[in-house]
């Protein structure tokens, strides 16, 4: 019996060690691969500006849902000026724009270019931390946006379109399930930021929630874990 019990602890032991190493790996990879983009992805973004010519007040008056564009190509300038308005940094301490419950930032921003000067078509990811943009898929993919999103041509003639995601675990892993109503609320103060920031900047935007989630997550490469709340058009 107790040579058996021997063996029992050896092999479980032997079984923990070989699963402990091999998550450290796993996860030594993934923290990697989430740090180190290869640098012929990454595009750097123009510092944002902190300061502008136009009162909050005159954005507040004139904000309205704009759904069609100017045929005229968007600035680099401003397509980080506005994930910068959404969830950009503005502390040394890594607190950003739009408040979020707990600091526990539930949200990724991403962008599907058409026309954007300097910014090949196809979709990007935002860094707050490092104010770039990640290129996850070349290609203009806003006619996908447009059919997941029952057709609404906004998209499709949109220069560049805004995409909220969220990952409700990094807050409802704090907060159980109240935290599905703060990532809500979140996904509203950044993208009323982004609508705002456009104003100011003479561009047009709309809100859009009508669209099916898996069809989003396909068109950008979206896991299980991350569910699409936004999807704003902007243009001139
Ligand atoms: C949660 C939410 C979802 C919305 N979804 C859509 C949408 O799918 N398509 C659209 O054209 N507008 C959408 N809108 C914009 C509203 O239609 C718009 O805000 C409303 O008509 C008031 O007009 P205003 O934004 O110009 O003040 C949405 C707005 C909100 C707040």
């Amino acid at each position: 019996m107790r040579r058996r019990h021997y063996h029992h602890d050896y092999f479980t032991t032997v079984v923990l060690l070989l699963a402990g190493i091999s998550t450290l790996v796993i996860f030594g990879r993934q923290e990697m691969a989430m740090a180190e983009e290869p640098p012929s992805r990454v595009i750097e973004l123009p510092g944002p500006a902190s300061e502008g010519s136009v009162p909050l007040e005159r954005t507040l008056a004139q904000r309205r849902s704009v759904r069609s564009y100017r045929q005229v190509p968007m600035t680099l300038e401003e397509v980080g000026q506005l994930l910068w308005a959404a969830q950009g940094i503005s502390s040394d301490r890594g607190y950003r724009t739009a408040p979020s419950a707990g600091a526990t930032y539930p949200l990724e921003m991403y962008i599907s270019v058409g026309d954007v000067d300097d910014l090949a078509p196809g979709i990007y990811r935002y860094r707050p931390r490092e104010h770039d943009l990640v290129a996850l898929i070349d290609g203009d993919r806003r006619d996908a946006l447009t059919r997941a999103s029952l057709g609404q041509g906004a998209i499709q003639k949109a220069p560049a379109v805004f995409i909220v995601t969220a990952i409700y675990a990094r807050t409802t892993g704090r907060y159980g399930d109240r935290g599905i109503r703060y990532v809500h609320m979140e996904a509203g103060h950044a993208a009323q930021n982004l609508c705002l920031q456009a104003v100011a900047r003479g561009l047009g935007a709309v809100v859009i929630g009508a669209f099916h989630d898996r069809e989003i997550r396909a068109v950008l490469g979206l896991g299980k874990e991350e569910t699409p709340l936004y999807v704003i058009p902007v243009g001139k």
